[in-house]
Formats: structure tokens, C-alpha cells, sequence
């Protein structure tokens, strides 16, 4: 019972099944584990509906499966981390950014969200030993702020061969939303050729905030948010990846986008995300980050720079 399908689930006919797939949760569990609110939103169903179909999905996702810690440990020895090349900042972090999971990098124009994401690709392609993660990067630039010559600075101050560091930094350029979020499924295909160990996304929610403007077009936002995410994570532990998105803070105060100094993307974001990290501006080329939010870290701050070289402390 634990594969079967959405339609199977009392109350739930095809329109609706259409609406939970479109909205990210393609299987059981993923129903399972949701809050009714969130449901209900991303779906554009009723809150009750929601509850009855959380609760028919959890019976027959048997969600109760217990694993032994030991074998969840197992499963941890073979996450990896990447280095921001930043002593303070990977402490932050426990150890740089763990791969099978998401980090998300909130604040505002100039905070320095790109140019952590620039400093990443570059030390992803580096070998274990240099913090790296010897692997290929995806970049999804819906910005079109990726610069090679700024790449070229950061890999030479890496003492890494600039032109080898650029052949493995895939990057494409997202026109619109349903493009990002085709994006994730082509880089699938860069994947058979060779492993992608860091997936950017930057920004990650810079179109649907351009293109789902009012609260009628709240619900489908956040649906289509919330699928985007899901399978950002879902690469992630196929790959073994990092997933780094950045995010911006929103500027006005309005029932919409919520209150200033926010990340935009709600709960949606909110949750999906492993790890948030809030950047800001501090005095000349430093920067501060604060994690927010994370699994098994304390909320503390890290000072790090940002200069030709990339990051450092
Ligand atoms: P938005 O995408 O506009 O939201 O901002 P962001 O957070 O991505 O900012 P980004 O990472 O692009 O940071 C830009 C800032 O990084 C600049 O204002 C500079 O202060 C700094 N910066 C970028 N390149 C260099 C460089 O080569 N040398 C130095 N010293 N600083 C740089
Ligand atoms: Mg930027």
C-alpha cells in the first residue's frame, strides 16, 4: 500500500490528484507529511479536504516506519561538505555546506548571495583534500549575473586551473519560472556524463515573485514553489549534491510577501530549506551571516569578506 497511488486515497478523484502532482506531491509520503495549511494552499483545496486526505495518506503511507539510528548514521557518513573558503563561515555551518540538502541564502542587492554562490562553483570542482567536492556544478542563472571573468579570479586565487574549473561549471540562464524549474530536470542529463556534486540556483525565487503578482496568484505560486523545491531536495540525495539557492528579503511590509527583512517564498521556502543563512552588509568589503534556521546548529553569526580573491575570513 505504501506505493500506491494518489488516486487510491478515499476522496480523492482525478482533478484533485492532478492538482496535489502539479503542486510537487507526487507520492504518499510527500501527503503524508504535510501540515493541512500548506496543502491546502499549494492545491487551491479546502482546509477540511486537506486534513481528510493527510490523514487517509498517512494511513496508507503507514508513515510510523522506524528506522535504527544506527543505520540513519550509516546513511550520514556518506554526506559530504564543501568549504566557503571561509574558516568562521564553515564553522557556522558545522564543517561548510553538507551535500543532500538544501542552503538557502537570504538578504539584500550587494549583501554578497551571488558572490558566495561564484566562490562554491569554483570549490566544488577542487578535490576533497582542498575542501572541494571533485565534481561538476549546475548553475541556474535567472539573473544573468554570472560573470566567467569573476570565476577566473576566484579559481586562480585557488591556485585551481582556471580554464578546467570553467568547463565544469554548467551554467543556463532561466527566462521564467516553469523554465527554472525545467532546468532541474535537464541537468539530470549533464548527470549521465559526469557527477554534479553543486547544484545553484540564483535567485530562486526572483521569477515567481516577478511573474505572481496578488493574492489570487498566491496559491499556485506556492504550489509551484513547493514542487521546484521538492525537486531541488530529491536531486540533491540522488546526487549526493549541495543545493544552494539564494533569496531575497522583501522590502515592503504587505499581506503578500510579509514583512520587510523577510525571505521571500513563505513557508514553502521556509521549510524545504535545511539551512538559512541571512546575509548583510557590515563595514567595507565584510559581510556578516547569520544562520537562521538549521537541523543541528546553534542560530550564531560569521564574519566573513568578500574581495577579488572571492570569500574568506
Ligand atoms: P543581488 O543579486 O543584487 O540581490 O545581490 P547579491 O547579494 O547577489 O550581491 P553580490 O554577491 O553580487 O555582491 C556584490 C558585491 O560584492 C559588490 O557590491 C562588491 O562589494 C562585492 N564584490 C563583487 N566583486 C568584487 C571584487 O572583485 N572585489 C571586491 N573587493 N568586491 C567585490
Ligand atoms: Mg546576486
Amino acid at each position: 500500500m505504501a506505493n500506491a497511488n494518489i488516486e487510491e486515497l478515499p476522496g480523492v478523484g482525478p482533478a484533485t490528484a492532478d492538482k496535489l502532482r502539479e503542486a510537487g506531491y507526487t507520492n504518499l509520503m510527500t501527503i503524508a507529511v504535510e501540515s493541512p495549511k500548506t496543502l491546502a494552499d499549494a492545491c487551491d483545496i479546502g482546509e477540511a479536504t486537506a486534513i481528510k486526505i493527510i490523514d487517509a495518506a498517512k494511513k496508507a503511507a503507514e508513515v510510523g516506519g522506524f528506522e535504527s539510528g544506527d543505520v540513519i548514521l550509516e546513511r550520514r557518513r556518506n554526506l559530504s561538505r564543501l568549504t566557503t573558503s571561509s574558516k568562521a563561515f564553515d564553522e557556522l555551518l558545522g564543517n561548510g555546506l553538507e551535500s543532500q540538502s538544501i542552503v538557502e541564502f537570504f538578504g539584500e542587492f550587494g549583501s554578497g548571495k551571488t558572490q558566495v554562490c561564484f566562490q562554491l562553483a569554483v570549490n566544488a570542482t577542487l578535490p576533497k583534500e582542498k575542501g572541494g567536492l571533485d565534481g561538476d556544478v549546475v548553475m541556474i542563472d535567472t539573473e544573468n549575473t554570472f560573470r566567467p571573468e569573476r570565476i577566473v579570479q576566484i579559481a586562480k586565487a585557488r591556485d585551481a586551473d582556471p580554464e578546467e574549473v570553467l568547463k565544469r561549471i554548467h551554467v543556463a540562464r532561466a527566462y521564467n519560472s516553469s523554465h527554472q524549474m525545467l532546468l532541474v530536470e535537464k541537468a539530470a542529463e549533464i548527470c549521465k556524463k559526469t557527477p554534479v556534486r553543486l547544484m545553484i540556483v540564483d535567485s530562486l525565487t526572483a521569477h515567481f515573485r516577478a511573474e505572481f503578482v496578488g493574492r489570487g496568484t498566491l496559491a499556485e505560486r506556492q504550489g509551484l514553489l513547493n514542487k521546484h523545491m521538492h525537486e531541488l531536495l530529491s536531486f540533491a540525495e540522488v546526487n549526493n549534491s549541495v543545493i544552494a539557492v539564494t533569496n531575497q528579503v522583501s522590502s515592503k511590509p504587505d499581506a503578500f510577501f510579509g514583512d520587510p527583512t523577510r525571505p521571500v517564498g513563505g513557508h514553502v521556502v521556509a521549510h524545504a530549506s535545511t539551512y538559512r543563512l541571512y546575509l548583510r552588509k557590515s563595514k567595507g568589503n565584510r559581510r556578516i551571516a547569520r544562520l537562521i534556521d538549521s537541523p543541528d546548529r546553534p542560530e550564531a553569526e560569521a564574519v566573513f569578506t568578500v574581495s577579488e580573491e572571492g570569500i574568506r575570513d
